[in-house]
C-alpha cells in the first residue's frame, strides 16, 4: 500500500512510549470494556451512551469545525479570555510544572500556554489516541525542548498516571468546560481523584462554562448548519463499528436543548420512526420519539463551582472571566 511505505519513509522519532506501548492483550480488554459499557447503556430503561463515544476520529474533526461556528461560543470565549490574562494565568500556576491536558485533543489550547507558563513536562492524555499521536509528532517538533509523554486513554473513570509522569508540581489542565460533561456530583469526585493525584505543590487550570440566556445555550447545541446535529449523529457510525451495530443514521434526529431546572445541556438522538436495533449480542426496539442520551453539559454559576472545587479538597481559587460572564477560567492550587 503505497500510503504505508509513505509513512515509513516520513517516519518522525518514536511517539511517546505509552501510546505506542499498550499492548494487543490491553486494548482488546479495553474494547471489551467499551462493549460492556454501550451495550448496558442501549439496554437500559433510559437508553445511553456516554459522550465519549462522540470523539473517533470523524467525530474529533467535528468538535473542531464545531468551534469554529458562530454559535458555538465556549471554544472562542475561553480562547479570549486566556488571550486578555495569560500573563496573569501562567503566573498564578508557575513554570516548572508537569502539564497533564485531560482531553487534550489537538493539543492546541496547551500549546498556547507553553511560552508563558514554560512547562517541564507536557503529558496530553486523550481517548482518541490515533488523533492526539498526530498532534504531538507535530508539537514535539515546535517545542523540543519540553519533554512530552502522550498517553491514549479513557481518564473518565480512573486516572492511573505511568511511572514517566513526573510527580512534583502537576498541574491538571482541562480546558473547554468539558467537566460539564459529568454530573456535579461526579465532577466533584473527579475533582477530588485529580486533587488526590497532586502534592501540595500541584494545582488544576480548568475552563467551565456558565448559565446564561437560553437562546445563547440552545443555538450553541443546536446550530444552523447542523455540525452539531453531525456530531452527535456519528455516535451511531461509532457504535455501527465498536458493537457490530446496524444504527441507520438516516433513522435518527438530533436533539440538543438546555435544559434549565437541571442546569445542563442534553444532547439526545431521537428515533424518527420505530425500529429494532440489533448488535453483536443483543437488540432493542426503539419507538418512533424514543431517544437514545447522548451528552449532559452542565452549566454553573461562579459561586456553584468554587464551592464544588472546595469541596474537592482544592485552595483559594483565582477565576478570570469574559465581560459577558459567559465562561470561566479557573485556577486552584492543591492546598
Ligand atoms: C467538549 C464537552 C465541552 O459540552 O460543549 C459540543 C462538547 N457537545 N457540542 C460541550 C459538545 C456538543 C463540548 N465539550
Amino acid at each position: 500500500m503505497p500510503s504505508l511505505r509513505k509513512k515509513r519513509l516520513i517516519e518522525p522519532p518514536p511517539v511517546a512510549a505509552s501510546i505506542d506501548s499498550r499492548n494487543g492483550g490491553a486494548a482488546a480488554a479495553q474494547l471489551a470494556a467499551q462493549r460492556r459499557e454501550l451495550a448496558a447503556g442501549l439496554g437500559a430503561p433510559c437508553p445511553h451512551v456516554s459522550p465519549k463515544f462522540l470523539y473517533d476520529a470523524l467525530g474529533s474533526r467535528l468538535f473542531e469545525a464545531i468551534c469554529e461556528l458562530p454559535e458555538y461560543y465556549p471554544t472562542r470565549t475561553e480562547g479570549a479570555i486566556f488571550d486578555a490574562s495569560l500573563p496573569a494565568i501562567a503566573a498564578a500556576a508557575g513554570p516548572g510544572t508537569t502539564l497533564i491536558d485531560l482531553g487534550a485533543g489537538n493539543c492546541a489550547k496547551a500549546a498556547r500556554l507553553f511560552e508563558l507558563l514554560r512547562p517541564l513536562q507536557y503529558v496530553p492524555i486523550d481517548i482518541s489516541a490515533d488523533f492526539l499521536r498526530d498532534a504531538l509528532e507535530r508539537l514535539r517538533l515546535r517545542f523540543p525542548a519540553i519533554e512530552m509523554t502522550g498517553l491514549g486513554l479513557d481518564f473518565s473513570h480512573e486516572l492511573r498516571l505511568p511511572d514517566g509522569v513526573r510527580r512534583a508540581r502537576r498541574l491538571f489542565f482541562y480546558p473547554g468546560s468539558s467537566i460539564g460533561n459529568f454530573s456535579p456530583i461526579e465532577a466533584t469526585a473527579f475533582l477530588r481523584r485529580l486533587r488526590a493525584a497532586c502534592d501540595a505543590d500541584g494545582g488544576l487550570l480548568i475552563g467551565v462554562d456558565l448559565v446564561k440566556q437560553h437562546e445563547v445555550l440552545n443555538a450553541a447545541y443546536d446550530d444552523a448548519l447542523g455540525l452539531t446535529a453531525a456530531f452527535n449523529l456519528n455516535v451511531l457510525r461509532h457504535l455501527n463499528r465498536l458493537l457490530e451495530a446496524d444504527f441507520d443514521v438516516r433513522q435518527w434526529r438530533h436533539r440538543g436543548f438546555f435544559n434549565a431546572e437541571l442546569s445542563r445541556i442534553e444532547m439526545h438522538l431521537e428515533a424518527r420512526s420505530a425500529v429494532t436495533v440489533r448488535w453483536a449480542g443483543g437488540s432493542r426496539h426503539f419507538a418512533e420519539g424514543e431517544s437514545i442520551h447522548t451528552e449532559n453539559s452542565y452549566k454553573y454559576t461562579i459561586a456553584a463551582f468554587v464551592s464544588m472545587l472546595k469541596l474537592a479538597g482544592f485552595g483559594q481559587p483565582r477565576v478570570w472571566q469574559d465581560e459577558a460572564g459567559w465562561f470561566a477560567v479557573v485556577h486552584a492550587s492543591a492546598i
